[in-house]
């Protein structure tokens, strides 16, 4: 089956920090246990590189728009790959491949009745290039995210027709309650809905960075309509010479924060609707990280500066703490004292540790041999319904939820090798049998965790599956008594490292 993950596409006004860095390791993750199911997965990420936010932004640093576009899509690949992202194709916004299916569908739009001309009047945020409404105003006149003072506007420009698709919409949220998760955020989108819906501009006329409107060149595509339709438009020209849209449109799960729930839950499936195009799947919403109660952003310098912490302890371990300290879907806080705790106590001991006294007992009393035996029923009990499980949770992008299965399952084979105290059974040779059990049950469990946990900290991941000699990865690897004893074990050098008195600094 194909299956078809994306983030958002990042503004390129600033540079990546831990924020997207996490939404883009969230997809990651789903994209490689995908991929471990044998499905045809197709994974996006990219640049969002027109409009206000990036104009503006542009003329203070007293650049042109392009040459920031330029420089800052740099980063944001450089991220994707710093983090192991395994996206199929980054999409920038200014590719003339996108312009190119933006033009075509306003146009279809247009003919389609859905775009009339009009006057808008009324607050727009040029950081959130969002329309703002009296009653979200903060003190009369600023942006509720921004806290910046907003001016009335008043520009005359094209409109989509929004307002056209209020029952359709309902008429969506009737007929697939999960199409929007979690339930809260679905709740959120319908009551917006059920509020009443307004039309919006389409165009905007101030502006000259984007895409023009193809019959009135004084006016470029509202930067919002423009974003969104990359998760389309990059199947068109992500391979050259192919054409993957047949192939994975309609999206699986478009995953994304809550600041921008409005624009994937209700304008996007509308515009969708108009232009005669399936539906995707699924929006995935998760919540913010925050930092001291606050939402982690640059503009607030309050953000866990993921380079250093990545160049001191590792992708995985960035990777693994993203996901496991906060409640994918939920607000969660993020601190340097939260990362180290996590690092030592759970990389560093319950799993690092785990794999070095498993690995250095069968090197020492089994010569290397991961011993033939019939693996202990306890721990065959334990490792029961693990992968459907996981699989469960990831269908529905519960990330971490995930990932709390399969750490209950690390600590349970801690647990085991505690219990059965197999350095007492290597003294007594008439325990060899309940040895071999021992030793054969802890090299089965770390293997199928492992299995799973590749795709959250696939760098540790591979590295001890080969020292087990083992290197299957594929779900149906992760099944406990798969794959059995006889493999010869190898290095393994030390996973998660003390790191002594390097705080992760924040930025
Ligand atoms: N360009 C638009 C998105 C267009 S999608 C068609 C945009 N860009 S953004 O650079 O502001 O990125 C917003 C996204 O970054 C959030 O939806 C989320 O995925 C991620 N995050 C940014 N800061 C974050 C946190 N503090 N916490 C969690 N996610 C964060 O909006």
């Amino acid at each position: 089956m194909s299956y078809y993950i994306t983030t958002p596409i990042y503004y390129v006004n600033g540079e990546p920090h831990l924020g997207h860095v996490y939404t883009t390791v969230a997809a990651d993750v789903l994209a490689r246990h995908m991929r471990q199911r044998g499905e045809d997965v197709f994974f996006l990420t990219g640049t969002d590189e027109h409009g206000e936010p990036v104009a503006q932004a542009a003329e203070r640093e007293g650049v042109t728009p392009r040459d920031l576009a330029d420089r800052n899509a740099e980063r944001f690949k450089a991220v994707a790959t710093r983090v192991n992202a395994t996206n199929d194709f980054f999409i920038r916004t200014s590719d003339p491949e996108h312009h190119a299916v933006v033009s075509e569908i306003v146009t279809r739009l247009k003919a389609g009745g859905h775009v009339y001309e009009g006057t808008y009047e009324g607050f727009y945020c040029p950081r959130c290039a969002d329309f703002k409404t009296d009653s979200e105003l903060v003190d009369g006149s600023k942006c509720p995210i921004h806290l910046i003072e907003l001016e009335r506007e008043k520009e005359d420009n094209w409109f989509f027709r929004l307002s056209a698709f209020q029952e359709p919409l309902e008429r969506l949220y009737a007929d697939h309650p999960e199409w929007v998760l979690p339930s809260n955020r679905y709740n959120e989108a319908l009551s917006f809905i059920k509020g009443g819906l307004r039309d919006f501009s389409l165009s905007r006329a101030r502006i000259s960075w984007g895409v023009q409107i193809p019959w009135d060149p004084d006016q470029v595509v509202y930067v919002w309509v423009d974003a969104l339709f990359n998760y389309y438009s990059a199947l068109a020209y992500a391979r050259q010479g192919e054409d993957l849209t047949d192939r994975f449109w309609p999206a699986t799960v478009h995953v994304i924060a809550k600041d921008i729930l409005k624009f994937h839950a209700v304008f996007w499936p509308a515009l969708l609707m108009a232009a005669e195009i399936e539906l995707p799947k699924r929006v995935f919403i998760h919540g913010y990280l925050l930092m001291d109660d606050h939402k982690m952003s640059k503009s607030l310098g309050n953000v866990l500066d993921p380079f250093h912490v990545m160049d001191v302890y590792g992708t995985d371990a960035l990777r693994y703490y993203l996901l496991r300290e906060v409640a994918f879907g939920q607000d969660g806080s993020v601190s340097p004292e939260g990362f180290e705790n996590r690092y030592n106590t759970e990389l560093a001991n319950e799993y690092g540790n785990l794999a070095r006294r498993v690995l250095s007992m069968i090197a020492s009393y089994r010569d290397g041999l991961v011993p033939e035996a019939d693996p202990p029923a306890e721990l065959a009990r334990e490792l029961a319904g693990l992968v459907e499980e996981v699989q469960r949770c990831l269908d529905r992008v519960e990330v971490s939820g995930a990932l709390d299965a399969i750490w209950n399952r690390v600590r349970a084979l801690n647990r085991f090798v505690q219990e059965s105290e197999p350095w007492k059974a290597a003294k007594d040779p008439e325990r060899a049998g309940e040895l071999d059990a021992v030793l054969l049950g802890a090299a089965e469990g770390l293997r199928v965790v492992s299995v799973l946990l590749y795709p959250y900290i696939p760098e540790t991941a591979v590295k001890l599956l080969t020292a087990l000699g083992r290197e299957d990865r594929s779900l149906d690897a992760a099944r406990f008594g798969a794959a059995g004893g006889g493999a010869r074990i190898g290095e393994l050098g030390q996973l998660f490292p003390k790191v002594e008195a390097a705080e992760p600094s924040t930025a």
